[in-house]
């Protein structure tokens, strides 16, 4: 059982929602993943609705999610890749649990991200990973209450986030 929510947070490829659906499974936690709750309230992909409506639109809906969660049962949370961005989302994190960077070396990420299934990634290309990993790492990396080191392949991964989440006293 958690006490309070923790947050995965990370950049994208960096495995916060592969190894934070399978360790809750394996934990029995609740588990939440934000960019899929946003999905099915709005009822398109995360790609659509930034299409549709513009990423202000997601931004907003992260906001709203995260109010949200703080009312629900302390569960493991994937967050999105920009969600540490704003400075409020960041609080509201800080407030309600604990946060834990998947922290992925930029060669291992550009290695196997899947692009098509990332909207701001999809028309830039790699550079653009890149740029955003640069731009953001020392955000997600002040924001962190835990580093899990995830550049030993996805079972040692796996492991990394079990002993965090043990911890935790789960
Ligand atoms: C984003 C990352 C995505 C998703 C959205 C925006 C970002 O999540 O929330 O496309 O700004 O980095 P992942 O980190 O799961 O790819």
């Amino acid at each position: 059982m958690l006490e309070r929510h923790v947050f995965l947070i990370g950049m994208p490829g960096c495995g916060k929602s592969s190894l934070g659906k399978r360790v809750a499974g394996n934990m029995r936690i609740p588990y939440v993943d934000m960019d899929q709750r946003i999905s099915d309230i709005v009822g398109c992909t995360v790609s659509e609705m930034f299409e549709r409506y513009g990423e202000q639109a997601f931004r907003n809906a992260e906001t709203n999610t995260l109010i949200q969660l703080t009312r629900e049962t302390p569960s493991l949370i994937s967050t999105g890749g920009g969600t540490v961005l704003r400075e409020n989302n960041r609080a509201i994190m800080r407030n309600s649990g604990v946060i834990v960077l998947i922290d992925r070396p930029l060669e291992e990420i550009l290695g196997d991200i899947k692009l098509d299934r990332r909207p701001l990634l999809a028309q830039k290309g790699l550079g653009e990973v890149e740029r955003l990993y640069h731009e953001r790492i020392d955000i997600y990396r002040s924001v962190a209450d835990f580093v899990m080191d995830n550049s030993n392949g996805y079972h040692a991964g796996l492991r990394g986030l079990e002993q965090i989440m043990r911890h935790m006293g789960c």
